[in-house]
């Protein structure tokens, strides 16, 4: 570890100004808006300063040391994020990029989409969940197979489904592991795909900017079903994946679709994909409604939502978020 300086900020700042984030996140060999710190016991030591890189040499380094957490000044967020972005952009439009690469990138967008949605995300512990969160995502696309990775590209021209794939992805995997919930790679790849059947449904029924007729609602509700039947068409996949596609508009209280299922019959994962499913798609502006403000609808959803929801499970999201 020779480049690491010997200059120590001192001990007094403390880990409060600090930022831990993940040392594969940043754009290997493009100059840092900003310094990267190891901490060394109680010491933030200078790892690479604000114009220098960070290399593929670099990041080998340090994995094997065991560094994969660094830290960044706690007002470098923003630049963070915003470089994240870039990055993102740069290999979405890439053609040269293998669908695992866009993918993973893509999730890196998510989360920053997660980060903004939950508003107030200054704490350290906020962003080390973030930042798990994104590790853990990233890491799906190094085994699942290629067929979802099709899938994934085909959800990638309907923006609005994937923006809402990706952030209910993102809300599920941090409640998952707020609940202690230990399939989260499942757990997150059920969420990204949890309305996939919504691929074989009329785009002008979707879109629809008027209320739904019934027989209208009977339509959209078979997404959940030929969402199964899309995944079956990609071979084997996680009875968790099936689950949470299947289940994700069941209610505890049996009112939800498509098979009313009730109580003990819904799993934890199922019941996390019904509570996180909900809260974006209201928080968010629909052909035939505005969005509700985030607040509003976690209100709805303890009160009027009494019986429908995990009740310790909706207010671990609640804590989540507050
Ligand atoms: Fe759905």
């Amino acid at each position: 570890m020779s480049t690491v300086s010997n200059e120590a900020l001192s001990r007094e700042s403390g880990q409060r100004d600090f930022v831990e984030v993940s040392a594969r996140r940043f754009d290997l060999g493009a100059p840092l808006e900003f310094p990267i710190y190891l901490k060394l016991g109680d010491a933030f030591v200078l790892y690479r300063a604000a114009g220098d890189a960070v290399t593929d040499s670099h990041l080998s380094r340090l994995t094997e040391c065991g560094l994969g957490r660094v830290w960044i000044p706690r007002d470098a967020t923003e630049p963070y994020l915003a470089q994240l972005k870039f990055r993102a952009d740069r290999v979405v439009e890439d053609v040269l990029a293998t669908p695992a690469e866009r993918a993973a990138t893509c999730y890196e967008v998510g989360a920053s989409l997660a980060e903004s949605a939950l508003r107030e995300p200054k704490s350290i512990e906020a962003y080390r969940a973030l930042e798990s969160v994104v590790d853990r995502v990233v890491d799906l696309f190094h085994w699942h197979s290629y067929s979802l990775m099709e899938l994934l590209e085909q959800m990638e021209r309907r923006p609005d489904l994937y923006e809402h794939s990706m952030q209910v992805c993102m809300y599920g995997v941090l409640l998952g592991k707020a609940a202690g919930y230990d399939r989260l790679h499942e757990l997150g790849l059920g969420l990204l795909f949890h309305d996939i059947g919504k691929l074989d449904l009329p785009v002008d029924l979707l879109e629809q900017p008027g209320a739904l007729a019934a027989h209208e609602w009977n339509i959209v509700h078979r997404h959940p079903t030929l969402g199964i039947d899309r995944l079956k068409s990609c071979g084997w996949v996680h009875p968790v994946v099936r689950d949470v596609v299947q289940n994700h508009h069941e209610r505890l209280d049996g009112t939800g679709y498509p098979r009313r299922c009730r109580g003990v019959q819904l799993t934890v994962a199922s019941r996390i994909a019904a509570i996180v499913n909900a809260f974006d798609s209201r928080t968010t502006d629909r052909p035939y409604r505005p969005a509700v403000l985030p607040f509003d609808v976690l209100q709805s959803m303890i009160t009027r939502g009494a019986g429908m929801y995990d009740r310790s499970l909706l207010e671990a999201f609640v804590r989540l978020l507050a």
